[in-house]
C-alpha cells in the first residue's frame, strides 16, 4: 500500500532528525535546533508511534520557559554554527526572567501547544498515561497564554500582538512589505548560513534581514520588555493565525482541564478570554467584501489589505458564523483554488507580490493546509478539505518531505522537485497524521 510506505518514509524523517537531547531539528544544517511551533507538529507526528518522543519534545520546549511565561521561537539546546542569527546574537541573558540553564530567542511563535496537548490525548492509547504527563504540563501552557493576555493584548480586546514577522511564522510574507517602508535600517553586517544551505532565490533577500535583525536589536536595547517593546517597535501586529491558534488553543486547555477536573478558575478565565478575542477577531480582522480575515497593523493604526492562507485560519478556532465561512470558502476556491494550483498558496495567487518559489511569498506549506483541513472540516465543507489533503500528500508522495511547494501543479511537475530544506520534519509529521485515522 502506497500509503504505508509513505508512513514509513516520513516516520525515518522524524527519527533521523530526533537529536540525544530529547528533540527534534527541523531540517539539518537549515534549522539546527529546536523551534516552537514545529516541535509541536512534530509532536502530533511522533504520536501515532511513539508517544515517548512525542512527550520529550513538549518537555524539552517546555523546558526553555521564561519565568513570566513567555515560551521563545527557539530554544539552544546545542551550540552550532550552521545558523544565523544564533544564541549569541540573540542573548535572552538580557532579560532576567528567561532560564538560566539554557539560551533560547527573545521572540516567540504561534502558541500551538492547547492544541497539541489536546492532539496527543485524542491520539494516545493510554488515555491514563498521557493524562498524567499533561497533568505535568498543562499549567506551563496556561501561564503562557497568560502572559499573552497581561502583556501583548495592549487594548484589552482579546487579541494579542505579535513585534517580529518571526513570531508570525510566516516569515517573508508580503504582508509585511509597507511595514518595512516605514523603517530605514542600517545595513548590517551579517553572515547569513540559510543560503549556503538553500538556493537564495528561494530565501528571503539581504535587505529584508536587515529589518529582521534591526527589531531585535531594537528588543535587546530594551532588555527584551515587554512594554517597552509595545512602545516603540515598528512592528507591532495582529495576526488572525497567531490569534486563531490562541483561541483554538484556549478551547482545548478547557476540555482538558475539565476532563482533569477541579480547575474551576482557570476554565472560567480561558472562557472570558476567548468570548472576547472571538467578537474581536471578527469585528476588528474580518474584511467582507473581500471575504478574508486581514492582519491590523497597530504601530500605524490600519488593516493591511492582503489576502494569505493565515486569512482562513479563523476556521479553524471557530470563529467565523456559517455565512462569513462560506464567504471564505469562496474566496479560497476562487482566488487560491483553481484546477492548475496546489492548495493552498501562502500568498494570493491574483497578488502582484505573489511568487511561486520564493518562501511564505507563495508556496504551499504543509503546516498551513493541516490548519486549514481542519478548519474547513470543522464547518463540514468536507470536499474542500479533502481536496487540501489530496494536494498536500500528491505533493510529498511525488516530490519528497520539503519545507515548501511551488503551488502550480505544470511548474511543480517540471521542475520534480520541492523547495527548501529536505526532510523537513513536520512536513513528515502531518503527512503521518493525514493518513492516520485517529
Ligand atoms: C522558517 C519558518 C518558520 C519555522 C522555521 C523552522 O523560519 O518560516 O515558520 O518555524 O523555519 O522550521
Amino acid at each position: 500500500m502506497p500509503e504505508k510506505s509513505l508512513i514509513e518514509k516520513a516516520k525515518r524523517v522524524l527519527i533521523g532528525n530526533f537529536q540525544k537531547k530529547g528533540f527534534t531539528i527541523p531540517s539539518k544544517n537549515l534549522y539546527p535546533f529546536q523551534w516552537k511551533w514545529d516541535s509541536g507538529f512534530i509532536a502530533i507526528g511522533f504520536a501515532h508511534f511513539d508517544i515517548e518522543k512525542a512527550k520529550k519534545e513538549i518537555y524539552s520546549l517546555l523546558d526553555a520557559q521564561w519565568e513570566n511565561g513567555f515560551i521563545p521561537h527557539i530554544v539552544f539546546h546545542t551550540k552550532n554554527d550552521s545558523y544565523f542569527p544564533g544564541a549569541e546574537f540573540h542573548k535572552s541573558s538580557l532579560n532576567s526572567k528567561s532560564p538560566k540553564h539554557i539560551d533560547t530567542s527573545g521572540i516567540t511563535q504561534p502558541p500551538v501547544l492547547g492544541f497539541v496537548l489536546e492532539k496527543l490525548y485524542d491520539i494516545a492509547d493510554n488515555k491514563k498515561e498521557i493524562l498524567k504527563f499533561i497533568k505535568s504540563q498543562i499549567n506551563k501552557v496556561y501561564k503562557n497564554h497568560q502572559y499573552f493576555y497581561s502583556k501583548r493584548d495592549i487594548n484589552n480586546e482579546g487579541l494579542v500582538y505579535i513585534y517580529h514577522n518571526w513570531e508570525s511564522g510566516t516569515d517573508n510574507s508580503p504582508v509585511w512589505d509597507n511595514i518595512w517602508k516605514t523603517m530605514n535600517p542600517p545595513r548590517y553586517k551579517f553572515e547569513r548560513k540559510d543560503t549556503t544551505h538553500v538556493d537564495s532565490s528561494q530565501r528571503p533577500t539581504n535587505r529584508e534581514y536587515d529589518h529582521y535583525i534591526d527589531i531585535i536589536e531594537l528588543a535587546k536595547k530594551f532588555n527584551y520588555d515587554d512594554n517597552k517593546i509595545a512602545k516603540h517597535s515598528p512592528f507591532l501586529v495582529q495576526d488572525p493565525l497567531f490569534n486563531s491558534i490562541l483561541i483554538r488553543s484556549n478551547e482545548c486547555l478547557i476540555r482538558l482541564y475539565k476532563i482533569l477536573g477541579g480547575n474551576e478558575e482557570k476554565i472560567k478565565y480561558l472562557k472570558s478570554k476567548n468570548e472576547k478575542s472571538l467578537i474581536n477577531i471578527n469585528k476588528k480582522l474580518y474584511n467582507s467584501s473581500m471575504g478574508a480575515y486581514l492582519h491590523f497593523d497597530l504601530r500605524n493604526g490600519k488593516k493591511i489589505p492582503l489576502i494569505c492562507s493565515s486569512s482562513f485560519s479563523p476556521l479553524f478556532c471557530g470563529a467565523p458564523d456559517l455565512e462569513m465561512a462560506q464567504k471564505l470558502k469562496s474566496t479560497l476556491m476562487e482566488k487560491f483554488g483553481k484546477h492548475d494550483y496546489y492548495l493552498c498558496s501562502s500568498f494570493d495567487p491574483e497578488g502582484k507580490q505573489h511568487d511561486q518559489k520564493k518562501y511564505w511569498r507563495g508556496p504551499v506549506w504543509i503546516n498551513l493546509n493541516w490548519i486549514l483541513y481542519h478548519g474547513l472540516r470543522r464547518y463540514q465543507f468536507e470536499e474542500t478539505a479533502k481536496r487540501v489533503k489530496n494536494d498536500s500528500l500528491e505533493l510529498v508522495d511525488t516530490l519528497g518531505f520539503y519545507e515548501y511547494f511551488n503551488p502550480s501543479k505544470k511548474t511543480s511537475k517540471e521542475s520534480n522537485k520541492g523547495y527548501g530544506g529536505e526532510n523537513f520534519s513536520w512536513t513528515a509529521a502531518l503527512t503521518i497524521d493525514f493518513l492516520s485515522r485517529k
